[in-house]
């Protein structure tokens, strides 16, 4: 079978991709395997999409690791993810090193066990001058956390006089938040079949282009990835406006 990247036009790629890995579960079932099984073979999907995404340009990949909703799993499958996460975070090091990869992490990382914390602030740090692509974690991360603490630090803001409320428009807004330096994803690819956001990026996706396909993410793979593109470039990105009003422009 040819290669779907052909077909992809590398003048519209996406400047930032965001993804909800979702399906590790299942597929561990259908293979009769307990979850965790899924999650080890989860990080495949995750080296193989992060490679495809650097390898045609894309500046921003967001994976959703961990929901804040995710620690009232059962103690077991938490505890391994956080070990997977360690021992996955060292392993690709050099990796990102070698392709460039700047990582980084968003979400509530103070919550997060001493020895996964500390990996991925060590592996921040160490591929913090890399500049090919940005690979995010969001890790213990919920958008509705992250949309009160940003309130919380502008109401500390103007409480202090430092900040008028006149001045708090949605750009400044967006400065509060934990992805202040990161531009909005354009396309949302939620792996397994489910319709649902899950609490990831609200504010970010506000005009993203959403892609659902029922592909495991352990299944997921190279030609899966160029499939969201394709269809990403396929569609009209309106922004309220009309069609007619997007061809005078061109
Ligand atoms: C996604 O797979 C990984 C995480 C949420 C950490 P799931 O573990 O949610 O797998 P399913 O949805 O139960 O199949
Ligand atoms: C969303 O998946 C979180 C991650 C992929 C890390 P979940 O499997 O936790 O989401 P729900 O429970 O199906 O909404
Ligand atoms: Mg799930």
């Amino acid at each position: 079978m040819s290669s779907l990247i052909k077909d992809i036009d590398l003048n519209k790629l996406p400047a930032h991709i965001a993804i909800i890995m979702d399906g590790n579960g299942r597929w561990a079932k259908t293979h009769g395997k307990p979850r965790v099984f899924g999650h080890k073979n989860g990080v495949l999907a995750v080296r193989e999409v992060t490679e495809a995404a650097a390898e045609l340009g894309i500046k921003y990949l967001t994976l959703y690791a961990f929901s804040t909703e995710n620690w009232s799993r059962p103690s077991f499958e938490v505890n391994a993810l956080m070990a997977l996460l360690v021992e996955t975070v060292k392993r690709e090091l050099s990796t990102f090193n070698k392709n460039n990869i700047r990582l980084q992490a968003i979400g509530d990382l103070s919550k997060l066990p001493d020895m996964t914390r500390k990996t991925l602030l060590e592996g921040i740090e160490q591929t913090k001058n890399n500049t090919r692509m940005t690979l995010i974690l969001a890790l213990n991360y919920s958008s509705r956390w992250e949309i009160v603490e940003a309130v919380k630090k502008i109401a500390t803001q103007v409480n202090d006089g430092l900040l008028s409320v006149d001045n708090i428009t949605s750009d400044v807004f967006s400065e509060y938040l934990t992805t202040k330096d990161i531009p909005d994803p354009e396309l949302m690819i939620r792996t397994s079949g489910e319709h649902r956001i899950s609490n990831y990026l609200l504010w970010q996706a506000a005009y993203a282009e959403l892609y659902f396909t029922s592909v495991l993410w352990p299944d997921f793979r190279r030609e899966h990835f160029y499939q969201a593109l394709l269809d990403f470039q396929g569609r009209e990105r309106r922004f309220g406006k009309i069609s007619e009003q997007l061809i005078e422009v061109q």
